[in-house]
């Protein structure tokens, strides 16, 4: 599994654990990026042993700085397809994923990069984090789900402002609208994220799944239509 290029797959027991590894890049995501994390996505989905990913960046200055600003306006046609093709797959795949996401950010979480985060289920950051997506200062608009994805996290005002004015936010101002589950020290970051994966694993996994799929798609219902999803989906636990 650690052939790959961009991307440090690692087993913990029962945590799989994606690292984005382009340091010198800030973890930028370019398209082998992506194409090797939608290999590993679909090596974990279909791991038994894998109950939780972590995702992480490598080095100490970001989580990614998003999506890899070098490979914008350059790419000939056919690799512009296939960077479509990858990025449409990786981020729905992501965002219907059965297993608990935990991002561990550390540094930027910028574009794609919080694009990514904001598809986990759980985010936590380090304390000198900044987050934010900036895509409108490029003449674009966040394209990996941030558009959609950040409305349903936090209040809709303040995903307006961010995908708006295309601002950072620093790791407390993101704990206090939403956007973060919590923030720690940096030597802290790793060992808090993993101890989260652990809390959810001690849990009957098809319990944590089942739960995770009822807010997920829950988000997306009228309340009426929601209480009648956790319905079905208790009945199908059965219990
Ligand atoms: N794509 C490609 N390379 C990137 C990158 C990205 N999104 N973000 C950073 N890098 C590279 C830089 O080009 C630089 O490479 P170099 O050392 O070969 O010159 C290296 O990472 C370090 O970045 P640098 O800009 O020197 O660090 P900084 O501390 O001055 O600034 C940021 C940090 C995050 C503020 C700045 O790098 C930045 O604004 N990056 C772009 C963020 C962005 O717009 N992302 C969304 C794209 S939609």
């Amino acid at each position: 599994m650690n052939a790959f290029e961009t991307v440090l797959y690692d087993k913990l027991p029962s945590i799989a654990l994606v690292t984005l590894n382009r340091p010198r890049a800030l973890n930028a995501i370019n398209i082998r990026m992506r194409d090797e994390l939608w290999q590993v996505i679909g090596a974990v989905r279909d791991d038994p042993d894998v109950q939780v990913v972590i995702f992480r960046g490598a080095g100490d200055r970001a989580f990614s700085a998003g999506a890899d600003i070098t490979e914008f306006g350059t790419a000939p046609s056919p690799v512009i397809a296939r960077q479509v093709r990858w990025q449409r797959d990786l981020w729905g795949t992501l965002a219907s994923f059965s297993k608990p996401l935990i991002a561990a950010i550390q540094g930027y979480a910028l574009g794609a990069g919080l694009e990514l985060a904001m598809c986990c289920d759980i985010r936590i950051a380090s304390d000198d984090s900044r987050l934010g997506l900036p895509e409108t200062t490029l003449g674009m608009i966040p394209a990996a789900g941030g558009t959609q994805t950040m409305p349903r996290l936090i209040p809709p005002a303040m995903a307006a402002q961010l995908c708006i004015t295309g601002e950072m936010v620093a790791a407390r101002d993101a704990l206090g609208i939403g956007l973060l589950n919590r923030v720690v020290p940096r030597d802290e970051l790793f060992p808090t994220a993993r101890k989260i994966a652990e809390k959810i694993i001690a849990n009957d996994q098809r319990a944590v799944r089942t739960a995770k799929e009822a807010v997920r798609r829950g988000l997306d219902l009228p309340l009426v239509e929601g209480l009648e999803l956790e319905r079905r989906l208790r009945s199908r636990l059965g219990k």
